[in-house]
């Protein structure tokens, strides 16, 4: 299909209004608000997170921070701890420096224009056009994943997405069809529709008001769209805890490199790039880790394993008993009680969640 020919584009925009007016009974706290902080709040949550798992977390998050800022005067430690379980951690310490920003440098006033949106912190093109069509209706149309499958299976584009061309066009194509008098029920309507007709998997192409003019359904298989370039291998990473105990308290440590959970506690640990054997353990770097707890380890327990976009995380865990109170930088040793309030990585909570740390040592 000819994406320029705009007989097509305006059968498609006048067929998604109709269908959001009519037929979209989709309903989520921040729609339709005006709200420019709570817009932001939720979009940051949905970055990387299903609608379906966000609403929690924004309904608690509006609940304990209901201005920008009780967001930006939040102790740290707690905020990272509400955002236990979303996962992508760099957004929630993006979301604490514009808090802090937005409430320090601009009293509090969330800014009102597209260019000083898309400079904030954790904010990308697609998240500064969602905000600003959505609290301010301003013409930026939203391409996100929904969006871009949508598009190339209604019109039929085979190019990448993941490709700049695929970018590009796009990005034209969506800034074009974007009914601009109403550019905050366009986005989110387009939004809708992705996540409720026009899903990734099963479509709901018989009961769709674009079929007759849709690509894919009359020449293809929607589910053949949007085409990518080949996907990356995930690169693989072994972390092996120990979990110095002394005097029923557990040492733990905030994680401070520019990495994987910054700002994240976890147990000091082996880091290893290869499946981990005794031998590949004990000529690590870290060995003195080992060695400073006077241990020896005869086996390396079974590993558990945590999916993130271009990583594949495993992590074991190794108790130990201590009998003389050791120190490693960064680290401190907590009660089993501070434990619970402190943030962890998912796969460091759940492993959390079934040891008691009673015991004593
Ligand atoms: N994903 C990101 N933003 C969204 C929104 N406003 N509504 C539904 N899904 C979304």
């Amino acid at each position: 299909m000819d994406v320029r020919e705009k007989s097509v584009q305006l059968f498609f925009v006048s067929t998604l209004m109709y269908w959001n007016q009519n037929q979209n009974n989709r309903s989520m706290p921040w729609k339709g608000i005006k709200d420019p902080y709570k817009i932001w709040l939720s979009e940051i949550i949905l970055q990387q997170t299903r609608v379906e798992q966000g609403l929690a977390y924004y309904n608690n998050f509006v609940k304990k921070y209901p201005t920008i800022n009780d967001l930006a005067n939040a102790n740290e430690n707690e905020v990272f701890k509400n955002w236990e379980g979303l996962g992508y951690y760099s957004r929630c310490k993006n979301l604490i420096a514009t808090a802090k920003f937005i409430s320090n440098e601009k009293s509090g006033v969330f800014p009102n224009t597209y260019e000083e949106i898309l400079n904030l912190k954790g904010v990308g093109p697609y998240t500064a056009a969602a905000i600003s069509s959505f609290a301010f209706n301003l013409p930026h149309a939203v391409v996100d994943g929904n969006v871009m499958r949508i598009l190339t299976r209604f019109f039929g584009i085979d190019t990448p997405i993941d490709s700049t061309e695929g970018r590009y066009l796009l990005n034209e194509l969506a800034q074009n069809l974007l009914d601009k008098r109403k550019a905050n029920i366009y986005n989110q309507a387009i939004m809708d529709f992705g996540a409720t007709v026009c899903k990734p998997k099963q479509p709901n192409c018989k009961t769709c008001n674009f079929s007759e003019n849709c690509y894919s359904f009359n020449y293809s298989t929607p589910e053949a769209f949007p085409k990518k370039s080949k996907a990356k291998a995930k690169t693989n990473r072994w972390f092996i805890y120990f979990v110095p105990v002394y005097k029923n308290k557990v040492l733990v440590g905030k994680r401070q490199q520019k990495d994987i959970w910054q700002n994240l506690f976890e147990f000091p640990k082996i880091e290893l790039n290869e499946f981990p054997t005794l031998d590949l353990l004990y000529n690590s770097q870290n060995i003195d880790l080992i060695k400073k707890m006077n241990l020896i380890i005869s086996e390396i327990p079974p590993f558990q394993v945590q999916l993130l976009t271009h990583l594949k995380i495993h992590a074991c865990f190794i108790d130990v008993n201590l009998n003389k109170k050791i120190q490693f930088k960064h680290f401190e040793y907590v009660s089993p009680e501070s434990l619970k309030s402190l943030p962890f990585p998912k796969i460091i909570a759940s492993f959390i969640q079934s040891n008691n740390f009673q015991k004593s040592s």
